[in-house]
């Protein structure tokens, strides 16, 4: 992708971005029409759907050879990364955005031939955009980020989890959660992964580290995440694949290995 192509790309999806998140943030007290998907805590609202189908509209309309991939289901049925692909979550965070009307986000990320190009993560409520672009640092607004120190050791860490590591599964089995927790300074959970990437972007968290997430909720965190010296992998070092669901730890590389090697691919084995 051409230097000019993608300033523009990022001038017009930035300015797409803000434009749903101003809407949304209009609209936050209207009634809402909530329906349930895989399960009674799996939201989705009239909200979530407008604001993809904005998108979708507005991309097919104006870069009709580019192709989507996101939650709601106005996205194409994607094989492979070719070519220049939007990855987008219209609301990440929507239990969050239904009972606490806060601490939601929109995230864009746009790839090119499977290459992170350009991430932007916006908390509506907050109005603070966190973006990127490849090679070119990150931002929250106008502030450039710090890139993440080079040295962090695990207990001085924040570390960000959810709630399936005190359900049952092999991990919590081997205690090994349970030791990763005790080791850290602290645990937090925020609900919005496109949010929590934007925190360890930032440095106000070390590391997040989760089960089952979608391409959309992670694809502009990475992006973000790489600006500041951070690294993206499954939860057990490997590489990510953006068609399909996989676990993901995103984190300062200074903890990477040990969360992976002393942790993670011990509770496999
Ligand atoms: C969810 C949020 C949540 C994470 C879930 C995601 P959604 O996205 O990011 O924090 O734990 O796995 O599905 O459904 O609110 O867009
Ligand atoms: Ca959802
Ligand atoms: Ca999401
Ligand atoms: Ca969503």
């Amino acid at each position: 992708m051409n230097e000019t192509f993608r300033e523009k790309l990022y001038q017009q999806a930035k300015e797409w971005v803000v434009e749903a998140g101003t809407t949304i943030r209009e609209k936050i007290n209207d009634p809402l029409t909530i329906s349930t998907k895989s399960d009674r805590n799996d939201l989705v609202t009239t909200m979530d759907k407008d604001t993809e189908y904005f998108f979708m509209t507005n991309i097919k309309r104006t870069y009709p050879d580019h192709f989507i991939i996101s939650e709601e289901g106005y996205g194409d049925e994607l094989q492979s990364l070719g070519g220049t692909v939007w990855i987008i979550d219209p609301i990440d965070g929507t239990m969050n955005f239904v009972h606490q009307k806060r601490n939601f986000a929109i995230s864009v990320g746009i790839y090119q031939d499977g290459i992170g190009e350009i991430g932007l993560i916006y908390d509506v409520m907050a109005d603070e955009l966190y973006s990127a672009k490849r090679g070119e640092g990150a931002f929250k607004n106008n502030m450039a980020l710090s890139p993440l120190p080079e040295q962090k050791s695990l207990y001085d860490s924040i570390l960000g989890l959810n709630h399936f590591w005190l359900c049952e599964n092999r991990l919590v089995e081997e205690k090994v959660i349970q030791e990763l927790v005790r080791t850290v300074r602290g645990s937090r959970t925020f609900g919005s992964a496109a949010l929590e990437f934007a925190y360890v972007a930032e440095g106000i968290m070390d590391g997040y580290m989760t089960m089952g997430l979608a391409p959309w909720d992670i694809a502009a965190g990475i992006v973000i995440v790489n600006e500041t010296r951070g690294r993206t992998t499954d939860a057990f070092g490997g590489s990510l694949n953006l068609l399909q669901k996989s676990s993901v730890l995103t984190c300062n590389p200074a903890i990477q290995e040990q969360i992976v090697n002393e942790y993670m691919i011990k509770g496999r084995k």
